[in-house]
């Protein structure tokens, strides 16, 4: 494990062009995989949780092409002629796809490994399409992080569906899937989880009549999105009609022969470009930009948090023709004020709360989270480990069983930050640094590697006012 320094640093200024984002580049590789013909994805995730999709997906027999680093700009930064700062971790990648049936037809007899390594989302989601072939044993397993992740909440709807499943007492990986001919179900979320929900629209496109999944709070919808753009008639309805806030929603999928997937789009990820974003906000003399992000309204529940704490954010919606809209994100310091929320804004926020916590402590009174039992559950107990972490830092911080209260002092002390083998912790720490009085010591900065391996690199350029590489 390596531990690295992060001193208080000068305002960060200039333009940032934030690496793909996670979630689309897992559910592309899958979803090309799963396709006929190839699938080319631009601006595919070069980062160690995406490395497992791809090599999962050759271990079913998918043929991956890694073509270089991505060229791709997206079709607003053509438009206004002008390419902007340079993409970190971008590549093109083609995948020749085996068809939804593919890994029943191509299995030889012999339990497939796979191993996910870190990665949840292909934990929770790659069963979905196995459970329903009509031949084939796989088994999922991975890292220590890895294995302390529920699969319960698949492998129970999993099984309600028709597939046999098993896996360490009852709740954890290694995952067990055997190949089985699949029923729809209609199936109420236990917890809003867009990986769950993901997993079972997977399974239900090869599931006899009609698979219906009803989440209780609004989460992110990357899989619609893209299954609609292969071909697949998703409907989405919202559940509820709530006065303010976002709707859950009643998705549904019938079963299809083949989907063809063609080409992939990949923004920039949004929980990624939430950390320099952050950064910007409480050191002082800070302004950045931040370009073609995407800004899919189930993703940036952050924005809304930032509003209401009154920090100097604006974002703008580009040309979203494609998948997903994107645009820029205008960031700079400023003063902030505590907020409260709760259940329903939590999914739209999920992986960027560890950060609200930390612009809470930089804020004027206290910020309130609840609802936020998930984060337990996540590459660390984040609830624990965000506490542990910034109070270690002089932040006044008390845990809930389900979320957070941070008394804002307007600053923070410094002192020694574990990662926790946490990418997003990771990252946590590196800003907590540089907005710190004393510098933070951070252990275990390799962590970030699984989602964002060049952050601290932007970082430092955006310290040096250098974000920006000249056009190509
Ligand atoms: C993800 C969904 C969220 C999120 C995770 C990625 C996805 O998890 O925290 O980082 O790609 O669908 P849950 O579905 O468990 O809420």
């Amino acid at each position: 494990m390596s531990s690295r320094r992060f001193d208080p640093s000068g305002g960060l200024r200039g333009e940032l062009r934030p690496p793909p984002d996670k979630s689309i580049s897992h559910r592309a590789a899958l979803i090309g995989a799963m396709g006929e013909g190839r699938t080319t994805i631009e601006g595919y995730l070069d980062a160690a949780d995406t490395r497992s999709t791809l090599a999962a997906v050759t271990a079913l027999g998918a043929e991956v092409n890694v073509l270089g680093p991505s060229k791709h700009l997206s079709s607003a930064a053509v438009d206004a002629g002008d390419p902007g700062p340079e993409r970190s971790g971008a590549i093109e990648v083609e995948i020749e796809g085996i068809g939804l049936r593919g890994p029943g037809s191509r299995y030889g007899g012999e339990e497939v490994q796979i191993n996910v390594g870190n990665a949840g989302t292909l934990l929770r989601l790659l069963p979905g399409w196995l459970a329903g072939q009509e031949r084939g044993r796989w088994r999922l397993d991975g890292d220590e992080s890895i294995r302390g992740r529920p699969v319960d909440r698949i492998a129970d709807p999993l099984r309600e569906m028709g597939a046999e499943l098993d896996c360490r007492d009852g709740r954890f990986p290694p995952l067990g899937v055997e190949g089985s001919s699949l029923t729809g179900i209609r199936y109420e979320l236990p917890v809003a989880s867009a990986q769950v929900k993901s997993c079972l629209l997977l399974a239900g496109l090869l599931a006899d009549g009609r698979t219906e999944v009803l989440e209780p709070a609004l989460t992110r919808d990357h899989t619609e999105r893209m299954l609609r753009a292969a071909g697949v008639d998703v409907s989405s309805e919202a559940r509820t009609r709530l006065p303010t806030g976002p709707s859950p929603k009643k998705i549904s999928v019938g079963p299809i022969e083949r989907i063809e997937p063609g080409s992939i789009e990949v923004p920039g990820d949004f929980s990624s470009a939430a950390f320099p974003l952050v950064a910007a906000l409480v050191v002082p003399g800070s302004r950045i930009t931040i370009d073609d992000v995407g800004l899919n309204p189930t993703r940036i529940g952050l924005l809304g948090v930032l509003n209401r704490m009154g920090a100097n954010v604006i974002a703008d919606e580009g040309d979203s023709a494609g998948l997903e809209p994107r645009g820029t994100i205008v960031g700079a310091h400023g003063p902030l004020r505590g907020t409260r929320l709760g259940e329903a804004e939590v999914p739209l926020a999920i992986d960027e709360i560890p950060l609200i916590a930390l612009a809470g402590c930089f804020a004027e009174g206290e910020t309130v989270i609840t609802g936020a039992g998930e984060l337990r559950h996540k590459e660390s107990d984040r609830i624990a480990a965000v506490v542990d972490g910034l109070r270690g830092l002089g932040a006044e911080i008390e845990a809930l069983d389900d979320g957070l209260v941070v008394s804002g002092t307007g600053g923070l002390r410094g002192g020694e930050f574990q990662a926790k083998g946490d990418h997003r912790l990771a990252m946590l720490g590196m800003v907590a640094g540089l907005a710190s009085r004393e510098g933070v010591n951070v252990v275990g900065v390799e962590a970030a590697e699984v989602s964002y391996p060049d952050f601290e690199a932007d970082l430092a350029r955006l310290i040096r006012g250098e974000a920006r590489v000249a056009s190509a």
